[in-house]
């Protein structure tokens, strides 16, 4: 093996290392593989099999996401309340980001046990919001925003850095997270881009910044980022960090929580990076394992029936 391969291969393992103690590894058999021919919730043939399996898109979409989800005043009063967050930030990341592969990419058990067991964690979230008003997290009105928060940045997410979608693969993939959605306790989520415009037209009013989201706003621009870094450092690359990931939002999110760069900085600094970060860990990664298990196992059915006719 060439000098040259071996500092590919040095450098692609760097990459995913770095990647993985943030964002946790996701390649557990007994939740994607599992029975053969088992298509889990949403099958090999959906599009959020093809748009899920773009981990570069779902990881951008996190940030902006939470901000999104956080924006709504009872969400981020349960959050401030009853969430561990500031102990080990990136485990509420970990945790949805491993919820959405699991839903996504599980096995019908796997899935359906990731489900149960959030709502499980759900049924706790309960409390007062400081205007008074009383809050829990199972309100099927709070999961819809949340879980829309999710799906709509990743497909922001994907068609910024892989590929634009056509109207009905929008569609298509909204109305396949809906499922997911309405299992994690919501009643009624948006399945089509319009419908996710005129939903996201109607919550706007009653999203805002308070002191509870300024305290998570403030964590997330202050907690190291980088740790590994000089101090100055990690605080600059960690703000600009922030604001990139802050730059899939709609504008008037951005605006809402301070985090709106000037047009240009986005076009000239922002987007490049984010592209780069994107294409350096599809290079990296390839295709990702939780990919590759998840085909295996929803591939053994075809396999079997081919080998039973032939
Ligand atoms: C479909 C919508 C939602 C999804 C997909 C979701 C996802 C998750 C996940 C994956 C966990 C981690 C469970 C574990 O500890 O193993 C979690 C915990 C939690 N969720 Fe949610 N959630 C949703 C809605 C909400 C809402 C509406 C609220 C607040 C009102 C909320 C507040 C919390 C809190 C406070 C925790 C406790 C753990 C922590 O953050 O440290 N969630 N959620």
């Amino acid at each position: 093996m060439s000098v040259t391969s071996i500092s590919v291969r040095r450098l692609k393992a760097r990459i995913v290392a770095d990647f993985e103690k943030s964002a946790g590894r996701h390649d557990d058999p007994a939740v994607y593989g599992g029975p053969p021919g088992d298509p889990g919730l949403l099958g090999p043939d959906s599009i959020s099999w093809e748009i899920h399996a773009d981990l570069a898109s779902v990881s951008q979409a996190g940030l902006p996401a939470i901000v999104l989800e956080i924006l709504h005043p009872s969400v981020v009063a349960g959050v401030q309340d009853l969430s561990n967050y500031r102990q080990d930030p990136f485990q509420r990341a970990r945790a949805t980001l491993g919820y959405v592969l699991t839903t996504t990419f599980g096995n019908t058990a796997a899935a359906t046990a990731v489900i149960d067991h959030v709502r499980h964690v759900h049924s706790f979230i309960t409390g007062t919001r400081p205007d008074g008003l009383p809050y829990r997290a199972l309100d099927p009105e709070l999961i819809a925003w949340v879980h829309t928060c999710i799906p709509w940045m990743i497909l922001r997410a994907f068609e910024h850095t892989k590929r634009p979608l056509s109207q009905t693969e929008r569609d298509r993939y909204l109305a396949e997270q809906a499922v997911i959605g309405r299992l994690g306790g919501a009643d009624w989520v948006p399945e089509t881009e319009a419908e996710l415009d005129e939903y996201v037209t109607t919550m706007r009013p009653r999203l805002a910044v308070n002191a509870q989201t300024r305290e998570f706003l403030d964590f997330l621009m202050t907690s190291p980022f980088f740790p590994d870094l000089p101090a100055p450092v990690d605080r600059r690359l960690h703000r600009f960090a922030i604001y990139a990931g802050m730059s899939r939002a709609p504008r008037w999110a951005q605006e809402l929580i301070g985090y709106d760069r000037p047009p240009a900085v986005m076009r000239r600094l922002i987007e490049p990076s984010l592209q780069l970060d994107a294409r350096q860990l599809r290079w990296a990664l390839g295709t990702p394992r939780y990919v590759q298990i998840a085909r295996a196992r929803a591939a053994a059915a075809t396999d079997l029936a081919e080998v039973a006719v032939s």
